[in-house]
């Protein structure tokens, strides 16, 4: 694996290598990528997934440089993503990146020297969160076969519902997908699988009728929508309460709004942050295979 930009550019035996590699990184402070330095170049915000890859490489004993807010670099005065690109990658071993324009890492990668990681690309791909989301689930159930998963919210906008989607077809194995979301936020999918049993709905109760071991929530995105007040209008009407889950486990890949209801935060299947704790181990992973490190 040279460049991580999708999870589509990924075997299913790849992603089962990865997620065991996954486990043996838990909780570890290595040496291993001593001298290294991984660089952080994101146009969007985050939390997560930039401090997650930074502990990362500090857990593998590398170094860390980030670009930081566009106003405090070269970006304000108009460079361009490739040459700014171009010119981080003279000084680091790996880069990650997370940009509004759907390509624009894969566009990077095809004209820079030094592996590159999508750290999310507008509606499209973040193969590194289909990773935690994956670790997770293998984490809490064990194994993958006739899992029964909801993937609720605004389906049509979130690159980590698509590229989960993804993540499971490549697994090649008979999974339940309920796909859950308001009408006109429908997931343009376009996932061929014989083993996936995919159904969609618009009725959050099909949660609870169909089983459904996890729900996978995620926000609505309203700064991908033109009206802000639509975007509210049906983030009011779509929120996951506890009568709607049973005793389904929660995901969510965060930052949530006010999507689940607070008292689900309480509850010992509302396993969110420990999904995001699950962000270290993954990346670490994630960097080791690409900088090929022992
Ligand atoms: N899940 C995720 O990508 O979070 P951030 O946007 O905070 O990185």
């Amino acid at each position: 694996l040279k460049h991580l930009l999708s999870i589509r550019d990924i075997s299913k035996e790849e992603i089962l290598n990865l997620l065991d590699s996954t486990a043996t990184f838990e909780n570890k402070q290595l040496n291993l990528a001593n001298g290294k330095l991984l660089a952080t170049l994101f146009f969007e915000p985050s939390t997560r997934t930039r401090l997650s890859f930074e502990t990362a490489m500090h857990r593998l004993g590398g170094d860390v440089i980030s670009l930081g807010a566009k106003e405090a670099s070269s970006v304000a005065k108009g460079e361009s993503l490739l040459d700014t690109a171009k010119t981080v990658a003279g000084y680091a071993d790996i880069l990650v990146i997370r940009h509004p324009v759907e390509g624009s890492a894969r566009f990077v990668a095809e004209n820079v020297d030094i592996p590159v990681i999508n750290g999310g690309d507008g509606a499209n791909q973040h193969p590194t969160q289909t990773l935690v989301d994956l670790y997770t689930i293998k984490k809490l159930r064990g194994k993958f076969e006739n899992l029964k998963i909801a993937l609720f919210g605004d389906l049509k906008h979130a690159r980590t519902m698509r590229s989960l989607l993804h993540g499971l077809s490549l697994l090649d194995t008979p999974m339940n997908i309920l796909l859950v979301s308001p009408k006109g936020l429908e997931m343009q999918t376009d996932v061929e699988s014989n083993k996936l049993s995919i159904v969609e709905t618009n009725d959050p109760n099909e949660i609870r009728k169909n089983n459904c071991e996890f729900v996978y929530v995620c926000r609505i995105q309203k700064e991908r929508f033109l009206d802000p007040m639509e975007a509210k209008r049906i983030a009011d009407d779509f929120r996951v309460t506890k009568e709607m889950v049973g005793n389904a486990i929660i995901l969510h890949p965060l930052p949530r709004v006010d999507e689940i209801e607070k008292s689900i935060d309480k509850s010992e299947n509302a396993k969110y942050f420990d999904q995001a704790a699950n962000g270290v181990p993954v990346r670490m992973a994630v960097i080791a295979s690409l900088l090929n490190l022992g």
